[in-house]
């Protein structure tokens, strides 16, 4: 059997990705070999002339099959990076996104301002992405109680919890629907409440990406795609200690709809701020 070396299985896998239609298929390849081999990118450079391994070969050309059918880079490396964490992510979950990364910093800026010990809520927290982030950014001057509906997305959320050390003291994940899945002592206790409910319209056409892998629960709620925000925001005053805030990640063209909402639903003011590419993305929302 004659021994395949790196540089011809990373340009078979390059045209692979290339005829599949992957945009930046260079720098797939690389995290791809990286996950297959453990091999950083510029090790895999040093690497190209040296044989690979029946085990390595097997494992990459698993990957970038997967690839070539489409399947979302995040799950194929089976984890992404949110904020500061590296999270095990897969098909029972949304991928998390850079937008949410903005609205988890608007939750931890909040917690922060507070100047003491808080209590949060994440409300359908899916990996864990945005619980993880303020526990870890905030520890150990928060309690975060992170939510879900789906069983098996708090199965990947418990498995990104052990990864986080003793931070993930700070953490309880429950299930069930939106607030009743907390205990009623937490009423009138929770100072920020941050939610990345499912806001996509039923009537919105999704990218193949997302539409084909990513779980449909995660994504979209009803028709107008205001559903889970309409509960999240009106129940929030229930829950929210007399100065809290609530924070909730909303589609671009949702602010003026969500504004209204907050207002019809007692907070004093309400605000929308934008992603990184200007987008409005988060509504904050204050008692
Ligand atoms: C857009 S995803 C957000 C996941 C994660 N927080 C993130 O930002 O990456 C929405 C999450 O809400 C959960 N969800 C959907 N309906 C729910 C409900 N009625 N109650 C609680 N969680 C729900 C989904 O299972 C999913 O994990």
């Amino acid at each position: 059997m004659s021994l395949l070396l790196w540089r011809q299985l990373r340009d078979e896998g390059l045209a692979r990705l290339r005829d599949a239609g992957v945009d930046d298929p260079e720098q797939e390849l690389r995290w791809i070999i990286e996950r297959a081999t453990g091999r950083s990118p510029s090790e895999q450079v040093l690497a190209l002339d040296e044989p690979a391994s029946v085990r390595e070969v097997r494992s990459y050309d698993d990957l970038v099959a997967r690839r070539a059918t489409g399947e979302p880079l995040q799950y194929v490396l089976g984890r992404w990076g949110f904020r500061t964490l590296d999270l095990l992510v897969d098909a029972r979950v949304l991928i998390p996104r850079p937008e949410t990364e903005v609205v988890a910093g608007l939750a931890i800026a909040e917690i922060e301002a507070l100047g003491r010990s808080a209590v949060a809520v994440d409300l359908g927290t899916g990996s864990g992405a945005i619980a993880l982030a303020v526990a870890a950014e905030r520890w150990p001057h928060v309690e975060v109680w992170a939510t879900d509906a789906s069983p098996d997305a708090l199965a990947v959320a418990r498995a990104n919890l052990a990864g986080l050390g003793r931070r993930a003291s700070a953490i309880r994940l429950l299930e069930g629907d939106w607030y009743a899945a907390l205990p009623d002592g937490l009423r009138g206790q929770v100072d920020v409440v941050v939610s990345n409910p499912p806001y996509v319209a039923a009537s919105d056409v999704l990218p193949a990406e997302v539409a084909g892998w990513e779980p449909t629960a995660a994504l979209v709620p009803g028709p107008t795609g205001l559903e889970h925000i309409e509960v999240i925001v009106a129940q929030a005053g229930e829950w929210l200690t007399p100065e809290g805030v609530l924070v909730v990640e909303i589609g671009e063209t949702q602010a003026r709809r969500v504004v209204d909402l907050a207002v019809a639903a007692g907070f004093a003011s309400a605000e929308v701020h934008p992603d990184l590419a200007g987008r409005d993305r988060a509504l904050v929302a204050r008692r």
